[in-house]
């Protein structure tokens, strides 16, 4: 008998496109993780639809009626994770910021991506930030969710050139294809146990495949 597939959850607030790229590569049999639930924070997430077609269950938590209060609104969240029997869990766009005692439930079992090479550019407009930095190489960085943002120890990251002729929409467009392609890489080393936290430093498990394609990190 093969190990089961670890149950996981991915947390979305907006367009879903990462968490479409994990659905995809979880089509696999041989992929270590099951998506077995999709939470938003906000029922108009248009993510909620595509993980719905794909017939995996869905659940919202609005935050707006918790009016700030962080620490309830993790506590919902959390017992909608345990309802599902959650053991990982994959921050896709999730747009709010966790409580550090949420954090340090799930520590080394939830993930983020992104959208620059950590620890530059932690925060928001990290595109348009590389380009007014005159950064040649931007990208993005998978890692293990820690109470402080963007920071956490480090899974996978991919890089691709910063053009002249850049503008935000057209980085982002050129980043986001790895997300894709580096996101399901990370949850799956994740899932699959290969993964080990020593401190800031992630040690991953290499295989012979990775001999021509390591997984930690991705070129465009
Ligand atoms: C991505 O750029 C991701 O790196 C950032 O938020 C964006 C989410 O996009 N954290 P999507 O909802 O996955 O399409």
């Amino acid at each position: 008998m093969s190990n089961p597939k670890m149950r996981t959850a991915i947390l979305i607030s907006g367009r879903g496109s990462n968490m479409t790229a994990i659905l995809e590569a979880a089509r696999n049999k041989d992929y270590p993780a099951e998506i077995a639930l999709v939470l938003a924070n906000n029922a108009d997430a248009k993510g909620l639809e595509t993980a719905a077609a794909e017939g995996i269950a869905t659940a919202v938590v609005d935050h707006r009626p918790f009016k700030g209060d962080r620490e309830a609104f993790d506590a919902e969240i959390q017992s909608v994770l345990e309802a599902n029997g959650i053991e990982l869990v994959v921050l896709a766009g999730f747009m709010r910021i966790l409580t550090p005692g949420f954090v340090d439930k799930w520590r080394d079992r939830m993930l983020n991506i992104h959208p620059s090479l950590l620890p530059s550019f932690k925060g928001l407009h990290t595109h348009q930030r590389a380009i007014d930095t005159g950064c040649r190489l931007a990208g993005c960085t998978v890692h293990f969710v820690r109470a402080d943002m963007d920071s956490g120890p480090i899974i996978t990251q991919a890089a691709v050139p910063v053009l002249d002729d850049d503008d935000e929409d057209s980085l982002s467009a050129r980043i986001l294809v790895m997300e894709h392609k580096v996101y399901p890489r990370a949850v799956a080393l994740v899932a699959g146990g290969r993964t080990r936290v020593e401190g800031m430093r992630v040690i991953i498990a290499q295989t012979d495949e990775d001999s021509q394609s390591p997984s930690r990190f991705l070129f465009h």
